[in-house]
């Protein structure tokens, strides 16, 4: 028999319905559009500061499998990856994972399930390019980086039903890490900037209360979620972005000019040549929250179920400057800026993008433009320019 979305719907049994609807409107579809082509990789090619970000939580990470409970059955022990991109960022703190489960077991041959979550857009080819070993990845040194999966025995799963909602089986996951994702919200909706020329709520002097309510209960959907899924003291590693005790965030730390000033800059300069019209010069509206550590703990403490292990920030410098900086690259001042700029351009091209009015036809080419203003920007004087992560690293345990 054929199915109609009609006769689904009228064979569906009625709660059923309402919960896949509200499942739907709680994925997140489309805060985030990935850049590139499926397959090809590019957001782990051009994205060398996540590396270090991974790096910097790795030992936290390790220390926490070895004080689990060792698991002496023949079952699987399950780790999730949420908001994983392209996965190849996680995949030499992954390998580190397996290696250290297989040592704390005792079990050279344990099984392990890595579970790549990410929204049901993502580039999932490029994922199981990477995990596959099909398509080789590299630190921001050179550094070739293994899957997992070449340890044997390790096997990759997909779920693209998008992390603000329960993604897997109740107590299943052993260990939940998700780095640089939760910040994204489950609704552009929410998104209040558009009319100003603010762009995110880090850079307000008073963070929209749309914003920070919809993170506020983002951030308890996402808690809630994991604590249904993980196992009895499972770990939930979250490493966020945050806006820092100092005011510091992504990309404004006080070290040279802000990432988000000279976006303003190369995107006013596209109105100044009379490229983009009043409206779309003020209509970015980033969908996304950078929480403080306050707002963490409070929805920590509210949802309950866990215990914090530590709550720390940190800021981890821009590779691609530092190692500029140092002399280590023979780059000129423009490869620099052509080699820096497209790692701001994996997370922020497609909200740049929809400022622009639905009807132009030219929207790419004015993006080129826009990112060209950008790179003649940072050429101009490079060491000014990077992007330093401001994280939250967290640690929870489930009681
Ligand atoms: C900056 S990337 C981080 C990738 C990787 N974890 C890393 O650290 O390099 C953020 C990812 O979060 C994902 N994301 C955003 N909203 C999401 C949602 N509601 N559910 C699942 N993933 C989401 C995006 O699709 C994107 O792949």
């Amino acid at each position: 028999m054929k199915l109609s979305t009609k006769s689904l719907v009228l064979l569906t049994p009625r709660r059923t319905s309402f919960a896949l609807v509200s499942l739907a409107s709680k994925a997140g579809t489309g805060v985030h559009k990935p850049v590139g082509k499926d397959g090809e990789g590019e957001y782990t090619a051009a994205t060398k500061g996540c590396f270090d970000v991974i790096d910097t939580a790795t030992p936290a990470i390790l220390g926490e499998i070895f004080k689990q409970d060792a698991i002496s059955s023949p079952r699987a022990y399950h780790i999730a990856d949420y908001g994983t991109a392209d996965a190849g960022t996680s995949l030499g703190l992954l390998s580190r994972m397996v290696e250290s489960v297989r040592k704390h077991n005792n079990n050279d041959e344990q099984e392990v399930v890595v579970h790549y979550e990410d929204q049901l857009t993502n580039e999932w080819q490029s994922v199981f390019r990477h995990a596959l070993g099909l398509k080789h990845v590299k630190d921001a040194y050179g550094n070739h980086i293994e899957t997992p999966i070449a340890l044997g025995n390790v096997y990759a799963e997909a779920s693209g039903v998008g992390f603000h909602n329960q993604c897997y089986a109740s107590n299943s996951i052993d260990f939940a890490i998700s780095f640089t994702a939760m910040h994204w919200l489950s609704s552009c909706d929410v998104s209040s900037l558009s009319g100003t020329p603010f762009m995110h709520a880090a850079r307000c002097p008073e963070a929209p209360q749309s914003e920070k309510v919809q993170a506020a209960d983002d951030w308890k959907a996402i808690l809630k979620a994991r604590s249904k899924e993980l196992v009895k003291g499972g770990r939930f590693v979250c490493v966020n972005f945050c806006v820092s005790k100092e005011g510091y965030f992504l990309g404004q730390t006080g070290k040279g000019k802000s990432m988000w000033d000279s976006f303003e800059t190369a995107w006013n300069q596209l109105h100044e040549e009379g490229l983009i019209d009043d409206k779309e010069k003020d209509a970015i509206s980033f969908p996304s929250y950078y929480r403080t550590m306050d707002e963490f703990l409070q929805g920590i403490g509210e949802v309950g179920g866990f215990k914090v292990v530590s709550a720390e920030e940190k800021i981890v410098p821009c590779p691609y400057r530092e190692l500029y900086t140092s002399g280590k690259t023979s780059f000129s001042e423009r490869e620099y800026a052509e080699w820096f700029v497209p790692t701001t351009r994996t997370w922020s091209h497609s909200t740049f993008q929809s400022a622009l009015n639905q009807e132009r036809n030219d929207k790419e080419a004015i993006m080129g433009k826009f990112w060209d203003n950008y790179i003649s920007l940072v050429a101009k004087n490079p060491t000014e320019h990077g992007m330093d992560y401001v994280h939250a690293y967290i640690v929870l345990e489930k009681v």
